[in-house]
Formats: C-alpha cells, sequence, structure tokens
C-alpha cells in the first residue's frame, strides 16, 4: 500500500534544503522500490504569509493524514515582530502538540570525516555518538498557566509553568529505555530535582519504571547544571540521555555543537504509534537563505532517519547515511563543514553529490 509524506519547506533555507533531500527521497523511493507519495504544505512564515496563520487548518489535516512529515526549518525576522500567538514558532509547537509528537529524537553523532570541525579537542570527541530523548509536548513549553500580567502596582510579570504528569514521564522514559536497549544500554535521566518538584516527581517515575521494567538497562541521574558541564568535559560518558522539554532543547543545541556542525544533524518527533515528523536540528538561517550556501545533509538524514522509524525501511536508510559518508570521504563540503584541502560546494551540488554515491 502506498504511504504519504507531507513535505512542509518552511522558511529562509528551507526550501533549498527541501529541494535537494526530496530529490534523495525520490531516488530511494525507485531504488528499493517503496511506493511512497508525497505533497507539500506551507508551516511557519510561508503559511502567515499566505494565509494569516502559521499553521494552517489545511497544513494541520494534510500533516494529520499523512504517515510522516518532513519538514525543512521556520522563521525568520520578516516574522519577528509579528504578534506572539501567531509568530512561526507557535505553528511548530502547534503542530507537534496536535500530533502528539512526545518524543523527540536528536542523535548527536561526529562523523570522523568532520573531527576538526568541533571546537572541542578531537580526544575528547572522537567517536561520540550520544542520543538526547526530549520530551516534546509537554513541561514549561505546554503548561498552563502562562503569560505576562499587569500587578496591582501596575508592573508587569510574566509566567510560566513546569508541569509534567506521571504518565508523560513515564512514556518519554520507555522511549528512552527501548533506544539504549538497541545502542549501548545507558541511559542518563537529567533533572533539577534538587530545586524543582516537577523534576523531584521525572526522578522518581524513571527510577521506577526501571527498577520494575528495564532492569537490564544502566540508569543514572544527573541534575542539569551539571549535564551541561559534563557534556563539554567529557561528552562520550553518555549514551542516551532522557530529559523535559526545556532542559532538552537547550542540552541538545550544546550536544549538537560538539559534533562541530548543526547542519549534519537530523532529528525525529514521534507519537506513540510511530507516526513522526523528521527534521534537521538547525534553524532556517535566514541570513544564507537563496544563496545556494545551507548544509542540505541534516535535511537528508532526516529522510534517513523517517525511513528507519515509521516506515521499518532499514535497508533505504543505511544507504542514505552510507551515501552521505562517501561525499564526505570525498571531501566535499558546505561552507559550515568547510576545512582546509577540501573542496567547498553549494547545496544543490551537496545534493547531486549524494545522488550520485546513492546510485
Ligand atoms: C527546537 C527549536 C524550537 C524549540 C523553537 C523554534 C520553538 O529551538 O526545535 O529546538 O524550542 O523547540
Ligand atoms: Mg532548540
Amino acid at each position: 500500500m502506498s504511504q504519504h509524506i507531507l513535505i512542509l519547506a518552511g522558511d529562509g533555507i528551507g526550501p533549498e534544503i527541501m529541494a535537494a533531500a526530496e530529490k534523495v527521497l525520490n531516488r530511494v523511493n525507485d531504488k528499493f522500490a517503496l511506493d511512497f507519495t508525497w505533497s507539500h504544505g506551507l508551516l511557519g512564515g510561508s503559511a502567515i504569509d499566505a494565509h494569516g496563520v502559521p499553521l494552517p487548518d489545511v497544513t494541520l489535516d494534510a500533516a494529520k493524514k499523512a504517515d510522516a512529515v518532513l519538514l525543512g526549518a521556520v522563521g525568520g525576522p520578516k516574522w519577528d515582530a509579528i504578534e506572539r500567538s501567531i509568530r512561526p514558532e507557535r505553528g511548530l509547537l502547534k503542530i507537534r502538540s496536535e500530533l502528539n509528537l512526545f518524543a523527540n529524537l536528536r542523535p548527536a553523532i561526529l562523523y570522523p570525516q568532520l573531527a576538526d570541525a568541533s571546537s572541542l579537542k578531537p580526544e575528547i570527541v572522537a567517536g561520540l555518538d550520544i542520543l538526547i530523548v526530549r520530551e516534546l509536548t509537554g513541561g514549561i513549553y505546554f503548561g498552563q498557566p502562562r503569560g505576562i500580567r499587569v500587578l496591582e502596582n501596575g508592573e508587569k510579570q510574566g509566567f510560566n509553568t513546569d508541569v509534567y504528569s506521571e504518565s508523560e514521564i513515564k512514556r518519554i522514559a520507555k522511549v528512552a529505555f527501548d533506544m539504549a536497549a538497541l545502542r549501548g544500554g545507558k541511559v542518563c535521566s537529567i533533572d533539577k530535582a534538587n530545586v524543582l518538584e516537577v523534576t523531584e516527581l521525572w526522578k522518581q517515575t524513571v527510577t521506577d519504571l526501571a527498577a520494575a521494567e528495564y532492569p537490564e538497562i544502566k540508569l543514572s541521574h544527573m541534575y542539569v547544571d551539571n549535564a551541561a558541564m559534563q557534556l563539554v568535559k567529557n561528552p562520550k560518558q553518555f549514551d542516551v540521555l532522557v530529559t523535559g522539554n526545556l532542559f532538552g532543547d537547550i542540552l541538545s543545541d550544546e550536544a549538537a555543537m560538539l559534533t562541530g556542525s548543526i547542519g549534519m544533524l537530523p532529528s525525529a518527533s514521534l507519537d506513540a504509534n510511530g507516526k513522526g515528523m523528521y527534521e534537521p536540528c538547525h534553524g532556517s538561517a535566514p541570513d544564507i537563505a537563496g544563496q545556494d550556501l545551507a548544509n542540505p545533509l541534516a535535511t537528508i538524514l532526516s529522510v534517513a532517519m523517517m525511513l528507519r522509524y515509521t516506515f521499518k525501511q532499514e535497508d533505504a536508510a543505511k544507504a542514505i547515511e552510507t551515501a552521505v559518508g562517501v561525499v564526505l570521504d570525498q571531501g566535499l563540503r558546505t561552507g559550515d563543514i568547510m576545512s582546509a584541502g577540501m573542496t567547498k560546494i553549494g547545496t544543490q551540488a551537496m545534493g547531486e553529490a549524494v545522488l550520485k554515491a546513492l546510485g
């Protein structure tokens, strides 16, 4: 049976990197006889321009019907001054929430070919392969009450609520444990249990679940401030990290930077049934948009993640990842990962090189 993918290229460099990724999707579709179909929709700034809102109903309906969503990036200075409730980022948060994409997988892998690109010493990061499992539809991002109110003395006060229920904690911890079982068997749960009750419950719930259902997993706990430090001090001590929405947002950027190029990192956001939205970890980079400078590899690798997690097409996923490795071995680099002696190429040429390597 044919399966359908909704492509949301988004803003900034989104359309360029997606054009390259779509060619790769097309190629694997033929090569592995996958019977995928896909269509396009608007999300973020481009949707605000066309429909006045960042997540139009037509996009949300299409996303709900699709088997997977492939996303470029959203946002840019053009929409920065817009009222908070309809900013591009709100579209992203709403689609995550409406599709129940509670499990965000953000791998940070250092490609050996790019060891020089990291700002850390090669011996600290060589061989780095960690996975951040970030809760994506709860916590302080969505907690109520929230807002900006005016106090009696006329002063404004901003407030948000960090909230997690046991069931929300359990379902994300399960994802982390299941992922760890397929990798190094270690999970480090990140909290701030010394200060915040919400993460005290987090820590206890994760501990109880591990004891009851995952005795083979090596579980440890770390305060988020220490985790931020350990990630730069000795990142290879980690296998899988699991944490809430806000800590995960911050730590995943830090982990991505350890690898030297956020332009290389894909991500997956999954619901309980394996449906997912796949997107590069980087943003819309408006400063280089439309100039054929962006690195399309994170989006191309997001296609690989989609094939693996939603469609269970491991061979096709591996073929894409191998092709990316071949292209790096050939010395081909976009500007963000350029180093001495390599060949600098543009977005579309990088996409073509991956196609060629795919055969
Ligand atoms: C991310 C981004 C988003 C987030 C923004 C754009 C709302 O930083 O995906 O990490 O904070 O989740
Ligand atoms: Mg972020």
